[in-house]
């Protein structure tokens, strides 16, 4: 279904922005902003004291909220307003569904058996395969508006109510990407309420904002999550357990499929979880890769800034260097380690480039690592959708990477490309 940008809404936020920006010129602020006093104020006595009580997402919203009133930049009328809504929504959602766990508590008894989880570099195919694999119904990857409503457990096949979740998040997807870079976005990564996206939207709401740290540059909050300690995040990732368990409730004979990135989630933190889980990395080159994230970033912060120039633009590119290779380096130790005490079984290999060459015999390859059947009804569904789908073509970035540039990102990556070269 080909995606219609709303051309209303995007005019007035446009004229919001625009007052946003006299304003900001006048007075030398915002007239909204981003605080937590004000997102405490909108909550009801039971979701304040939740918020209170964990203190994940309470330090987080503390720390987003001074690092924003510190960045050289300040968000967009629309930005701050979209990130309020957006906080004060998921806490009510979160407190919403610690409700209906106590009503429904049969949820905890979901089994969760042999998940995979892609955990890759940025850009690599990881949408366009995390997308491809959800057709085979054989899987379970969380569609957006699951992520996004995280209950009541969707019925098998959708319910009536369940459609009406979904037509709400139909809206709320093209709106969201209507604000970003539209003819980029539509030709590298537009997605619909029924695609599975990144793990990171269901973090959000237990208080990990991985997105706002590489997307913000907001230096304090971007090591507080890099450095965030593994117990916090076993604490954050059991209750994504549970929120996996509430939406596979009524599909009991189906494999859990999540993906994320690297730089949004802690690895070893998964692997307490969840102890059967394998893990999926797509190699790439990472000087295409992360310079194709800084592309990505660009068109995107168009949702929380007004314009920014193609030098603005430029300076998360180091930023974005040295958050990726952190995280990378990190795998690496974790890899390691479990390859030393012989689970090295708990990581598969794909190649971006075999996956572009030929994504079937990709697939299959990978469905044999991950000990799956390959069935003929899985290949016609696969084969359906790569011949069919307009969306997650490869789109030719256009972010100039300087000699410079390509040696500051190799030099970073060294380790990674030599350990992996046969997959580059
Ligand atoms: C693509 O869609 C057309 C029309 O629905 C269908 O006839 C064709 O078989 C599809 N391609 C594959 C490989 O299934
Ligand atoms: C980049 O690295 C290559 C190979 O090490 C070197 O020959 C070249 O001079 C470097 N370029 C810049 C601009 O530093």
């Amino acid at each position: 279904m080909e995606a219609k940008k709303p051309y209303l809404f995007v005019f007035i936020v446009y004229i919001a922005n625009l007052l946003g920006s006299i304003y900001y010129y006048i007075f030398g602020r915002n007239f909204y902003s981003f605080n937590v006093g004000y997102i405490l104020n909108s909550l009801t006595a039971e979701e304040k004291e939740y918020v209170m009580n964990d203190n994940v997402i309470l330090e987080n919203l503390n720390r987003i909220s001074v690092d924003l009133a510190a960045v050289k930049k300040p968000l967009s009328f629309s930005g701050e307003y979209f990130m309020t809504r957006g906080f004060i929504e998921q806490i009510k959602n979160r407190v919403a569904f610690e409700n209906y766990l106590k009503q429904n508590p049969d949820i905890l008894n979901v089994k969760i058996k042999d998940p995979v989880f892609f955990i890759t570099l940025p850009r690599t195919g990881s949408t366009f395969l995390h997308c491809l694999l959800k057709e085979d119904p054989s899987w379970f990857a969380p569609r957006i508006w699951m992520q996004k409503s995280h209950f009541p457990s969707p019925s098998n096949p959708y319910s009536e109510k369940d459609m009406e979740i979904i037509n709400k998040n139909r809206d709320e997807v093209i709106y969201f990407q209507s604000l970003t870079d539209w003819n980029v976005l539509s030709k590298a990564h537009l997605v619909s309420e029924r695609d599975p996206e990144d793990l990171l939207i269901q973090l959000e709401p237990l208080g990990i904002n991985a997105a706002a740290s590489w997307l913000f540059g907001m230096e304090d909050y971007n090591k507080f999550i890099a450095t965030l300690p593994l117990e916090k995040w076993s604490e954050v990732m059991k209750k994504l357990k549970v929120m996996f368990q509430c939406l596979m409730k009524n599909y009991p004979s189906t494999r859990l499929l999540s993906m994320s990135h690297i730089f949004c989630v802690n690895v070893e933190s998964i692997y307490e979880t969840f102890p059967d889980a394998k893990f999926v990395i797509i190699h790439r080159d990472p000087v295409k890769s992360v310079s194709s994230l800084s592309s990505l970033v660009r068109s995107l912060r168009k949702l929380w800034y007004n314009g920014e120039t193609e030098k603005e633009s430029y300076s998360y590119f180091t930023r974005i260097n040295g958050e990726i290779s952190y995280q990378m380096d990190k795998y690496l130790k974790f890899r390691t380690k479990m390859e030393e005490m012989g689970k090295s079984d708990l990581f598969v290999d794909v190649s971006f480039k075999n996956l572009v060459k030929d994504p079937i015999a990709c697939v299959q390859d990978l469905y044999g690592k991950l000990g799956k059947k390959w069935t003929k009804e899985a290949e016609e569904k696969l084969k359906y959708f790569i011949e069919n789908q307009t969306e997650h073509k490869t789109a030719s970035h256009k972010y100039k990477i300087t000699e410079d540039m390509q040696n500051y990102t190799k030099d970073l990556f060294k380790s990674y490309c030599e350990r992996f070269k046969e997959f580059l």
